[in-house]
């Protein structure tokens, strides 16, 4: 298989999705035996859902944090590690993942697009979102201490984006403005364990080929937006990336 060259001024935006962690543990969301099957979307992922049973979307997200909590970054992690270790600020991850493995294996440059399990804010007041990797018993639903201070109620929610929801403008424009400095420069843009299902994040590829980008899709299984790529690696991520870049800097 023909490794892909990364020259010294070569940019490089990689977008991962649930299958970058598939083997670490974490459970994807779509296809069979994935998060969306057993537990339908709106039920724990909307602001609607949320709404209708904070103790029930509260008890989703803190089986999910028990469960990354006690995965651990695979080869597919750390090899993105290693290339922003060697291209600094020629590289951006943009992640869909929540689960915090990426940071966990050393990426910095990394934007977390759906927000991030560990960390938790308010539904009712502007608080920053503040680290929390508590496993709340079935049944409760913490509030917020600041509205208390107050005199208000307030439920506390995961700081994660959810359908109907946007993202984060700052999360978006960082994305957008490395793209844009790509422009008319050697540049590789990668989806590693997609469905392409979700948008923004599945225009990305568009965005890119705009500028110029070589589009690369590391995929056990075909996109939805497969179409949009150059190039198709059909494989798992964690045997793949470690042997995918050949780095001239
Ligand atoms: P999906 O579950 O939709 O897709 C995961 C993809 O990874 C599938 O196409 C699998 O074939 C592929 N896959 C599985 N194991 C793999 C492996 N070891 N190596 C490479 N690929 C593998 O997950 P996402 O595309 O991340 O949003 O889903 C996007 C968003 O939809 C999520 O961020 C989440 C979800 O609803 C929110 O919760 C807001």
């Amino acid at each position: 298989m023909q490794r892909i060259e990364i020259t010294a001024d070569t940019r490089v935006l990689v977008l991962t999705g649930a299958g970058v962690s598939a083997e670490s543990g974490v459970p994807t969301f779509r296809g069979s035996n994935g998060l969306w099957e057993n537990q339908p979307v709106e039920r724990v992922a909307t602001p609607e859902g949320f709404a209708e049973d904070p103790a029930r979307v509260w008890r989703f997200y803190s089986q999910r944090r028990a469960g990354a909590g006690a995965c651990a970054p695979n080869p597919g992690h750390r090899t993105l590690a290693e290339l922003e270790q060697k291209l600094g600020a020629r590289f951006l991850l943009a992640t869909q993942n929540v689960d915090g493995l990426h940071r966990r294996a050393g990426n910095t440059r990394l934007v977390e697009m759906h927000g991030n399990l560990f960390l938790t804010r308010c539904s009712g007041c502007d608080r920053p979102p503040f680290p929390d990797d508590t496993v709340y018993p079935a049944g409760h639903v913490p509030e917020c201490d600041a509205c208390a201070a107050r005199g208000a109620r307030a439920f506390l929610r995961p700081h994660i984006v959810w359908f109907g929801e946007m993202l984060e403008p700052a999360d978006l424009e960082r994305i957008n403005d490395f793209i844009a400095d790509a422009r008319n420069k050697p540049f590789v843009f990668m989806a590693v364990g997609t469905s392409g299902a979700v948008y923004p994040a599945a225009n990305l590829v568009n965005l890119a080929r705009e500028v110029g980008a070589r589009t690369y899709l590391v995929n056990a299984d075909p996109a939805d937006n497969q179409s949009r790529f150059e190039h198709f690696l059909r494989c798992e991520s964690g045997k793949i990336l470690p042997t995918l870049f050949d780095v001239r800097t």
